[in-house]
């Protein structure tokens, strides 16, 4: 076993976990975060991304290990002081289906509007990409995003309390 320490949402943790040990295990059977989804296990359907360091990671192909001394954010923290304007144009616009890839769509829209003020709908694409939903169209899900970068200002959380 190793000693790893890290930070998760905010929180500090210190496990011991094997050398081989997936982020996406921890994170879910050791930490309680079932945001994060296991989809296919190989790096093809994006839902288990979870951003380290503010850069957007498969949490499936990714060793607990390599994230010592990392910040990890998955939904549950995004959301501690309230939804995000990126969550909050998800509900407006409809954007969540059986909601299994929402967490991902969300992390990725999140990283999106923290990086570009004022993506375009082909940035939006481009950055979404990696996330596959089965439900549905991502029609809804690209206005959702379009929306929260209106005026550059997705990263601002709203309805705070
Ligand atoms: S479960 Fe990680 S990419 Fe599909
Ligand atoms: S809303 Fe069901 S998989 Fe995307």
């Amino acid at each position: 076993m190793v000693r790893v320490s890290f930070r998760v949402n905010g929180e500090p943790v210190e496990l011991d976990v094997k050398p081989n040990e997936l982020l996406l295990n921890t994170l879910r059977e050791k930490l309680g975060l079932t945001s994060v989804k296991y989809g296919c296990g190989i790096g093809e359907c994006g839902n288990c991304t979870v951003l380290v360091n503010g850069e957007p990671v498969l949490a499936c192909l990714t060793l607990t290990v390599d994230v010592d001394g990392c910040e990890v954010l998955t939904v549950e923290g995004l959301s501690k002081g309230g939804l995000t304007r990126v969550q909050k144009a998800f509900i407006e616009e409809g954007a969540v289906q059986c909601g299994y890839c929402t967490p991902a769509f969300i992390l990725m829209a999140e990283f999106l509007v923290r990086s570009k003020q004022e993506p375009s709908i082909d940035d939006v694409r481009e950055y979404l990409k990696g996330v596959l939903c089965r439900c549905t169209g991502y029609v809804n899900i690209f206005k959702a995003v379009l929306k929260a970068s209106e005026s550059g200002r997705g990263r601002e959380k709203v309805d705070k309390g």
